[in-house]
């Protein structure tokens, strides 16, 4: 079956190298105007401009007329917690009281609270809640996504957590893949055991992990008051003999040594992000992988943002993801995370695509699959409606500017996960 979009306004992304770009490369934008699109089985097999459009193409294609409408490729989320139990928003009212996150998390709420409710939940009800999450992202433009465990905080729950991924991974129309959290946080019954729980997840989980394939990538809340640099890099040691490379939360709160041990232990990602020193900054600046910036995480806490500029300038590879989880940001709309990243962060328009797409496919392993669009690769797409430019997009945030979001080449506007 084949797809041609005609006369696309401005068709973003388009490029046949497609390597992970960092500090001045993420301005580089590739643009055609007045541009065709053909999608073959779902996979993008031709694009250009209107003018060289072969004329044989058109008579055995279905067409779309885009006039007036741009397309980029679909958002890569790569850093989220889509499966959770209940919501959080009586701790959002606390917040709203003066509590800080720290206070909350400390009397129980926070992960703890998600990991109570979690247990209590069935796999099939964890399922349905998330499918229902994906199902709404996908209309949103997300068209890849890596999800996390670690609201489960025993075996049997991390466990849980990991094979509603799978499943999620069987049905959904998007690259998924799934990353190890059980260090997200110490749980009740060992709050004054550590290192009882550190052997939990290294000699009862990981093995039971790598048996099933439940997992593609291990990841550990690196922070004060939950998983210091020494038990993270552990973690990431033991995960990395079951060939699972880390992705990590690292600085959020605070500097204790995260990003050090991410870079030694050769991390995919280094995740968060908004407590940064020079060192740090400069460190970042030639690790080779991805530095993934969470902003909506920040402004849900009222924290500074990420200093994306600072990064951009020593070199970074630039990454953005929405965080989407119950206590810090329980929104995963990437249209938002873009738009914050201009407004509050200083990105320019095209270094925020380029770190919302192909960056993003880099940092959940997913780049030959998506990110960009190139011959080859999936027809995940964002039709935009009628815009007079990029920037547009972001400067006018909160509104919805997605005509039809194409999922292999699939419109996706009735689509059911359900
Ligand atoms: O990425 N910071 C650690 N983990 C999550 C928040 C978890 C929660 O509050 O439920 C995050 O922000
Ligand atoms: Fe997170």
């Amino acid at each position: 079956m084949k797809k041609i979009f005609t006369h696309i306004k401005i068709l973003a992304g388009a490029r046949e190298e497609a390597p992970l770009l960092r500090g001045n490369d993420l301005q580089k934008l590739p643009v055609i105007e007045n541009a065709f699109l053909s999608v073959v089985d779902g996979m993008i097999d031709s694009y250009g401009k209107m003018n060289d459009l072969p004329s044989d193409i058109q008579k055995v294609s279905v067409e779309i007329n885009c006039t007036g409408k741009c397309i980029l490729p679909a958002w890569v989320d790569s850093h989220t917690h889509l499966v959770y139990a209940g919501s959080r928003e009586e701790e959002f009212v606390m917040k709203l009281q003066g509590r800080s996150y720290a206070e909350i998390a400390s009397s129980g709420g926070g992960i703890l609270n998600s990991a109570r409710r979690l247990e209590k939940t069935s796999e099939e009800e964890l399922l349905q809640s998330a499918l229902k999450r994906l199902e709404g992202l996908i209309k949103l433009g997300t068209g890849a996504i890596e999800i996390k465990s670690g609201y489960g905080l025993s075996t049997a729950a991390e466990l849980k957590m990991l094979r509603v991924i799978k499943k999620i991974k069987e049905i959904a129309p998007i690259p998924v893949k799934a990353t190890f959290l059980g260090a997200h946080s110490y749980p009740e019954a060992y709050k004054e055991n550590h290192e009882g729980y550190l052997q939990e997840i290294i000699e009862e989980m990981l093995p039971v992990i790598a048996e099933e394939k439940l997992a593609d990538y291990i990841d550990a809340f690196c922070e004060q008051g939950f998983f210091s640099a020494a038990d993270t890099d552990r973690i990431c040691k033991a995960g990395a003999r079951y060939g699972l490379q880390p992705k990590l939360h690292v600085n959020q709160l605070h500097s204790v040594g995260g990003i050090e041990i991410g870079i030694e232990n050769n991390a995919v990602s280094l995740d968060h992000l908004e407590t940064l020193n020079e060192e740090e900054i400069a460190l970042l600046g030639s690790f080779a992988g991805c530095s993934t910036l969470l902003p909506t995480a920040a402004f849900f806490l009222r924290m500074p943002y990420q200093p994306a500029r600072q990064l951009i300038d020593a070199g970074a590879a630039v990454t953005l993801a929405s965080d989407h989880n119950p206590g810090s940001s329980p929104s995963g709309n990437m249209n938002f995370v873009a738009a914050i990243s201009c407004i509050q962060m200083k990105m320019m328009p095209d270094e925020v695509i380029n770190a919302s797409t192909i960056n993003g496919a880099y940092a959940m392993g997913v780049q030959e699959q998506v990110g960009s669009i190139t011959k080859g690769k999936k027809a995940n797409l964002i039709l935009t409606k009628e815009i007079n430019s990029l920037p547009f997009l972001f400067y006018s945030f909160g509104s919805n500017l997605i005509d039809e979001v194409y999922i292999n080449g699939e419109e996706t506007k009735n689509v059911s996960l359900l």
